[in-house]
């Protein structure tokens, strides 16, 4: 059983369902009279984007977009490589970019930007969760669900090494778990 490998429950079913709802309530508010294209980052956000979408009540387009970061790991080099970019054109659109977790904020500056120079209208920020603590680089996120501490976490479309994004809650690793690899 994957739940056997949790150590701690970080954010439950409950809390996620509140943090959804008040996003999307918020995110109704702001965008009225307005269309949103809802822009997914694959593959995390998928289950946060499934939950917050319904509780957005403005029309709504989805699109998905895959990107990682290029260098070393720990440095930025300000370059993100599109694996899957998005199908609808940018321009003129008023874009929200659905993220599952914020951490040095170098993936989300970059698309950010990206999305600017392709002609977008407005493009905002929506995460579940951040980790202020990591950011290495200035990106104004409007919608944050919870702020977390600097810790590893799983579930809820998070991933180790492309496991336990099927959790349906947030959690902590067992230290064994984290150290198999
Ligand atoms: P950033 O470019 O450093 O902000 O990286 C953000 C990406 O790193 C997220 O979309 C996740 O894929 C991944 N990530 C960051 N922190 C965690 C974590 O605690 N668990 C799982 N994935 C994470
Ligand atoms: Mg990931």
């Amino acid at each position: 059983m994957i739940h056997d490998d949790v150590r701690e429950v970080f954010v439950d079913e409950k809390e996620i369902q509140q943090i959804c709802k008040r996003l999307g309530e918020e995110i109704s508010r702001d965008y009225e009279g307005k269309e949103i294209l809802a822009l997914v980052i694959l593959k995390g956000s998928m289950v946060f984007a499934a939950d917050l979408i319904r509780y957005i009540s403005v029309p709504l387009r989805l699109d998905f977009m895959q990107a990682s970061s290029y260098g070393d790991g720990t440095k930025s080099t300000g370059i993100i490589k599109i694996k899957k970019d998005m199908d609808n054109s940018a321009e003129g659109k008023h874009i929200i970019i659905i993220e599952d977790i914020i951490d040095s904020g170098n993936t989300l500056f970059n698309i950010h930007k990206l999305l600017e120079d392709r002609g977008a209208a407005s493009v905002n920020i929506c995460t579940f969760l951040s980790k202020p603590s990591r950011r290495e680089i200035d990106v104004d996120v409007k919608y944050i669900g919870k702020e977390v501490p600097d810790e590893f976490l799983v579930g809820y479309g998070l991933d180790f090494a492309e496991n336990y994004r099927s959790l349906p809650y947030v959690g902590v690793l067992k230290p064994q778990v984290y150290a198999k690899i």
